[in-house]
């Protein structure tokens, strides 16, 4: 199958009555959504819609259904051992302010160190700066080196038998990189620390199996592989999750409630206080299901063609700075990339007026480029959708953004 065949599916991605058609390269910042999403969740809402976990009625065992099934769904594709170890959350963000809360602040004392990557979003950065602050601990980091990889002394020099809890990226969001992750988890291990990986960048492109990574939590959001907003998914070993205390507290989370006290429901629901996002779930599952029927092998194959083949097209152009890996096997779909003596954000604007959208600006990744000494970079991530033509598309407004800019200097 050419990955042309994959863009019928996806409205926004289509040729208008002109054959023009967006090339979308910030599937890193959010994926496109084929058809079959959208039908699950208008579905869901036309035959299935109800609150679940609260009604006798058959509406609400449906619900219930599509909400557990999707759950069951998960927990396949990351290959975990039990489906209570799948929880629910809006996005990554609030999963690792999850972990953070409940994990962090009860496990985490005085003296004891917290070790996460220079290259880390905000969302796995700012929760472990409140812990140590309110724990007394240290927050240190693995610096990369001039490829954005991080070394194995860095990994062998920070994390050592202080170190009660390690969370990494599997793939930087920034830079692309793939970092080691289960050479991490295994040396992280020896010392006695437990590691989180956030998935967000991987889950979505590659097969990722939390048993074979001996992950302790691996975080990521719906929204970056095919399904909906606002809904993301904390994966936690199962006596870890059993052995923390809720984190959003209300709605379905408990057992029993007196006056002064309450006791919490079992996993999931302890973690899943409040109305649920249903629909997200649904498609969510949805969305597994469409990549699954690919096959996660083939959409890593596909990004990896695309990946190496604009690497190749940019080495062309001695005005373009690119960032990351020299060496392929350990890039991600994502290219970060500077043109000589044009702004990020006037890159993007320019390669929006050639209907190429890219993301730019610090990635999230603030004290990453601050690291590098750099404010931003232009960044193209792609997806199974994109295809060689896109390639083309963006090299070719690559050019003529640096020629356009080359006339005013
Ligand atoms: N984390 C998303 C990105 O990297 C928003 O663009």
């Amino acid at each position: 199958m050419n990955n042309l065949d994959f863009l019928k599916d996806f409205p926004v991605l289509k040729a208008d009555e002109n054959g023009e058609r967006l090339v979308y390269l910030d599937s890193g910042a959010t994926t496109q959504k084929p058809i079959q999403v959208l039908e699950a969740i208008e579905n869901y809402y036309k035959v299935s819609n109800a609150n679940p976990h609260r009604g006798a009625y058959k509406l609400s065992i449906d619900a219930t259904k599509a909400y557990d099934d999707a759950r069951e769904k998960v927990k396949k594709f990351i290959d975990a051992e039990f489906s209570k170890e799948v929880i629910f959350t809006k996005n990554a963000t609030e999963g690792f302010n999850l972990i953070a809360s409940s994990y962090g602040m009860n496990n985490i004392n005085e003296g004891d160190e917290i070790v996460i990557s220079i290259a880390e979003h905000h969302s796995n950065l700012i929760p472990w700066q409140i812990v140590a602050r309110a724990k007394k601990a240290t927050l240190k980091y693995m610096y990369v080196n001039e490829n954005g990889e991080i070394p194995e002394e860095e990994i062998k020099n920070k994390i050592t038998e202080k170190t009660k809890l390690v969370s990494v990226t599997h793939v930087s969001n920034a830079l692309g990189t793939i970092n080691p992750v289960k050479e991490i988890i295994e040396y992280a291990h020896s010392k006695g620390a437990k590691v989180i990986v956030d998935g967000s960048q991987s889950v979505p492109h590659m097969k990722v199996s939390v048993r074979d990574l001996d992950a302790d939590f691996l975080v990521f959001s719906g929204h970056k592989l095919l399904g909906p907003m606002g809904i993301g998914i904390v994966y936690g070993k199962k006596e870890l999750l059993e052995s923390m205390p809720p984190y959003i507290v209300g709605g379905d989370m408990i057992e029993y409630v007196y006056e002064q006290e309450a006791t919490f429901a079992e996993l999931p629901s302890k973690f899943e206080g409040g109305t649920q996002n249903v629909e997200g779930a649904v498609g969510l599952a949805a969305a597994i299901d469409y990549l699954e029927n690919i096959g996660m092998k083939r959409i890593d194959e596909i990004e990896r063609e695309l990946t190496s083949y604009a690497l190749e097209k940019f080495q062309e152009l001695p005005y373009v700075k690119l960032y990351g890996p020299k060496d392929l096997s350990h890039r991600g779909g994502i290219i970060s990339f500077d043109i000589e003596g044009v702004h990020p954000h006037d890159v993007a604007s320019v390669f929006d007026s050639h209907s190429v959208a890219i993301r730019s600006g610090n990635h999230c990744a603030q004290p990453l480029m601050r690291y590098m000494g750099i404010n931003a970079t232009c960044r193209a991530s792609f997806y199974f959708y994109n295809t060689k033509e896109d390639v083309d598309k963006l090299i070719e407004a690559t050019k003529k953004t640096y020629e356009m800019f080359l006339k005013w200097r």
